[in-house]
């Protein structure tokens, strides 16, 4: 059998309009735009309004991908959401938006790597891809972490935004795609950065309310060290991996999380800073729809064209990390043109009346 790659044929992202800038959050908190500027590189973040949430903007992303690909939901055989601001703690997010965007016949799931999440899934999805299990994959990053943060908190709530990002895989007998991954973790480190309340560990009470378990807590000077340390090694081995070397390398798409650490992370590369796709400055930290997010305006600056190859590299809570090389392609040629737009509309409806069959079964024939 001859082999399958697995190619990037859509990508999306959805953010928030809201901007919240570091002079808003001088005003909440002791801290001032310059200091922030300097250690983060961070201006402003988009912080969710009230009617959106991390399936909201997930669908968004799904959607716009879709287009780009033309790729009918409907022929999507599997959804991988990478997040760590579910809508839940079970149903998983990945289900709703299954439902949202009206992909009828695709398995779903979440995918807890925070924000290596996106990296993971790309590796998920492209070997489910390569070993003939999917033929279609969206994998989607999405995240409101604005909602785990602790506004009082001067440590991380300069850090994080809200946002998502989306791709569509696609298989394909062309050479190119997704050359070869690399996925790490190392537990010893889960401390470091933690939402610790409201699991199995310590249920939602009024203590851990309280003690402020169900926000993030950070040791921001450890995260930074293994953070550098991290994004170059994952890096080149990536590269090596697909018998590569980093002149081999067009374009290097870090997660964005500090404007220091991406520069510490292409010193130790020794790679230039102008082939690193950075927009921390705007987006803040979006955790793993930062990687999405980064490639989709990356294509829309003209710095990604086909048969360019990209390196995504993204460390986070786990601690995880790990880096993905890409061959960047593009749509599939495609026959007929599918508006996935006008699918997600009818889905709405086919929602509304399988809870109403639901409700009419349960009506007529009890629920015991
Ligand atoms: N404004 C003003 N001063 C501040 C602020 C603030 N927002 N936050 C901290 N400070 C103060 C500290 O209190 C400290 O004061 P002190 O010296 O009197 O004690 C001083 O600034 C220096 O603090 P440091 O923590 O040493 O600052 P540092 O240079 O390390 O920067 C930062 C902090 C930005 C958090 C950095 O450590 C970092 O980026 N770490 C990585 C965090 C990260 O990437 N997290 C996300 C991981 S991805 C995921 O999985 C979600």
């Amino acid at each position: 059998m001859s082999p399958r790659f697995a190619h990037i044929t859509g990508w999306g992202m959805a953010v928030p309009d809201k901007v919240l800038t570091n002079d808003d959050l001088a005003k909440m908190v002791d801290t001032n735009d310059e200091w922030i500027v300097s250690r983060t590189g961070i201006r402003e973040r988009r912080i969710a309004g009230s009617d959106q949430s991390t399936a909201s903007l997930a669908s968004d992303a799904a959607i716009r991908a879709l287009e780009v690909a033309n790729v009918h939901p409907g022929d999507l055989d599997m959804i991988i959401l990478s997040t760590c601001s579910p809508e839940y703690v079970f149903p998983a997010t990945a289900c709703l938006v299954q439902d949202q965007i009206g992909a009828g016949k695709a398995g779903a799931f979440d995918l807890l790597a925070a924000c290596t999440g996106f990296v993971y899934a790309l590796n998920l999805g492209s070997q489910a891809i390569k070993s003939n299990g999917a033929e279609n994959v969206l994998i989607i990053g999405s995240e409101t972490l604005s909602r785990a943060v602790n506004w009082k908190d001067r440590d991380t709530c300069i850090l994080f935004g809200d946002g998502a990002g989306a791709f569509v895989l696609q298989a394909s007998d062309e050479p190119g795609g997704i050359l070869s991954t690399v996925m790490r973790s190392d537990g010893s480190g889960a401390d470091l950065l933690s939402v610790p309340g409201g699991g199995s560990r310590h249920p939602t009470s009024m203590q851990t309310l309280y003690d402020g378990l169900h926000y993030i807590q950070m040791n921001g000077r450890e995260v930074f060290r293994f953070a550098t340390r991290v994004m170059a090694e994952a890096t080149l081995q990536t590269v090596e991996s697909a018998q590569l070397t980093m002149d081999d390398i067009q374009l290097l798409i870090p997660h964005q999380a500090n404007q220091r650490i991406i520069e510490a992370a292409a010193r130790r590369l020794d790679y230039p800073m102008e082939q690193v796709m950075v927009n921390v400055d705007r987006y803040g930290n979006t955790s793993t729809a930062s990687i999405p997010i980064a490639t989709v305006e990356a294509f829309e600056q003209g710095r990604l064209k086909p048969g360019d190859n990209t390196v995504m590299v993204a460390f986070g809570s786990g601690l995880t990390w790990g880096a993905a090389l890409v061959q960047w392609s593009g749509p599939l040629p495609f026959k007929r043109k599918v508006s996935p737009r006008k699918v997600r509309w009818f889905a709405r409806t086919r929602s509304l009346l399988a809870r109403l069959r639901r409700r009419i079964e349960g009506l007529l024939w009890g629920s015991g």
